[in-house]
């Protein structure tokens, strides 16, 4: 048993999707979040710039006594989870590209990745494309902009309706049955996605199979908080708190009425 905080980090308040999972499958865990809104997004910069601050919040997670890293962005894992974990002892959870789920599920044998372009770059969703889909179409577009649609509040707004038309639009000419959210912002999209996109259309979120690794690993490595233990939920942004507290209310204290949360803008990493 080991009452220490989960870690989790995203660019900014994308891993919130991952992060209300984790609320859902672990309810006893306490957990750091740190949103790094002060650089996001990370999606368009080198990969060694987003390694380093990678590995600069794991250090700030590990100040902080986390017993295990959730790196809930997708760009990120890309980047740096092997570094990550060749550098530091404690356990890393990272995001999976969700294409071996969609390519299973496809009868049209067509399917979509929607994902930053840090992460359609790396090597990790090259190699889970070749190894799961190598039968399949894959129809892969980068979501330029939508990151910062969902951290300006503007999930369903008319920009975002008319940049995921021009986005999915040509996935839905090629007759795509699955759609894979390749980044941890996009959740918030999905009412939108829904009115652009024609019935049938699956939306694959991986936050749940993220949360049930997240999981495994605690079990594996016997660091389980006790059951029944009252959560405390601590949200950090290297920048402004805004969005993230009003995203955390609405979407990740509702799944556990017992978690105490705070929150701290411009912690320094
Ligand atoms: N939510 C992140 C991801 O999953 C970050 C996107 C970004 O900052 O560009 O990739």
């Amino acid at each position: 048993m080991n009452s220490n905080p989960i870690g989790i980090f995203d660019s900014g308040a994308g891993g919130l999707s991952v992060l209300k999972e984790i609320a859902r499958q672990c309810p006893a865990e306490s957990v750091i979040y740190m949103a790094d809104t002060a650089h996001c997004p990370y999606g368009g910069k080198p990969q060694a710039e987003v390694e380093e601050r990678a590995r600069r919040i794991t250090e700030f997670m590990l100040s902080q006594g986390c017993k295990l890293i959730v790196v809930a962005c997708n760009t990120a894992t890309a980047a740096a989870i092997a570094a990550l974990r060749a550098d530091y002892q404690v356990p890393f959870v990272g995001m999976e590209p969700a294409v071996k789920p969609a390519s299973a599920h496809s009868q049209t044998r067509s399917i979509g990745v929607l994902a930053t372009a840090g992460t359609l770059k790396g090597q990790h969703y090259v190699s889970t494309s070749q190894r799961y889909a190598a039968d399949v179409n894959i129809c892969i577009q980068a979501g330029e902009g939508l990151v910062e649609l969902v951290e300006t509040n503007r999930a369903d707004s008319p920009e975002a309706e008319a940049l995921l038309t021009k986005y999915l639009q040509p996935m839905v000419e090629q007759h795509i049955d699955q759609l894979v959210l390749g980044c941890t912002h996009y959740p918030f999209l999905v009412n939108t996605m829904e009115r652009v996109l024609p019935a049938g259309v699956e939306i694959i979120d991986p936050a749940p199979s993220v949360a049930r690794q997240c999981l495994r690993m605690l079990e594996l490595h016997r660091l389980q908080a006790p059951v029944g233990a009252t959560p405390t939920y601590a949200f950090h942004s290297s920048g402004t708190i805004d969005t993230l507290q009003q995203m955390a209310l609405a979407h990740v204290l509702p799944m556990n009425k017992q978690i105490r949360a705070s929150f701290h803008a411009n912690t320094q990493v």
